[in-house]
């Protein structure tokens, strides 16, 4: 198992001082940054692309970017993340005609590849490409929105998902996202999850590393 990680999603920052918001959420102890990219199409919401992620570069962010793509179709923009500095590319299968292809163009453009389940994904479509990902993503929500509710089947994914990646002897992340708070992380880190992303548990607070302190706190139970 890897160490704990907590990545907040910039998907509830305020927009208009993002590189204040994530230089102050990684200062107040979060490992990562998760950038969630949704295009209106494979999910009902806009948001941000490459630019802004090579912008939170420039601005001197070094920690680990961990680019959460729902676009479709995907390849064409994964070059232009991996050239803006992401760290980790993720993509849901629906999005891409061709999965195992899709792996290969990330790690080839020199990120760490991982693949989206969302909540009603079957886990099979890990079986013949789990040994190729740095990390699997457990979507514990659907996929568009920010602040939305836990669906609790996800634990029983989750645990499904660990066994999965002991048995196969495997040392890659499994991250899960969507509607993380304080008071639930102990519970999903008990089913084998080691990286977390939480949105508006994170930038709805008014103290940040209160939240970060006790989420991994929590986590580490
Ligand atoms: C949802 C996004 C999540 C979301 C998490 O599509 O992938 O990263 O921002 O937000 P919270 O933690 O508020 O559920
Ligand atoms: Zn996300």
């Amino acid at each position: 198992m890897q160490d704990i990680v907590i990545a907040p999603s910039i998907l509830s920052a305020d927009f208009a001082r993002l590189g204040e918001e994530v230089e102050n959420v990684l200062k107040a102890g979060a490992d990562w940054v998760h950038f969630d990219v949704m295009d209106n199409h494979y999910v009902p919401n806009l948001t941000i692309g490459p630019m802004v992620c090579e912008a939170l570069r420039n601005y001197g962010i070094e920690a680990p970017i961990d680019v959460h793509l729902m676009v479709e179709p995907v390849d064409r923009i994964i070059p232009d993340f991996a050239k803006a500095g992401a760290s980790y590319i993720t993509f849901h299968p629906e999005a891409s005609k061709h999965v195992d292809r899709t792996i290969g163009l990330i790690k080839e453009q020199g990120c760490k590849a991982g693949l989206v389940l969302n909540p009603a994904t079957p886990l099979s479509v890990l079986d013949y490409v789990i040994d190729k990902l740095d990390m699997v993503l457990l979507m514990s929500v659907n996929p568009g929105f920010g602040g939305q509710s836990f669906i609790p089947h996800t634990l029983q994914k989750c645990q499904q998902v660990r066994r999965l990646i002991d048995e196969r002897g495997l040392d890659i992340r499994l991250e899960i996202d969507g509607g993380v708070k304080v008071d639930n992380i102990e519970e999903i880190a008990a089913c084998g999850a080691d990286t977390f992303v939480a949105g508006s548990a994170v930038f709805n607070a008014d103290d940040y590393a209160k939240v970060v302190h006790s989420m991994k706190e929590n986590a580490a139970k």
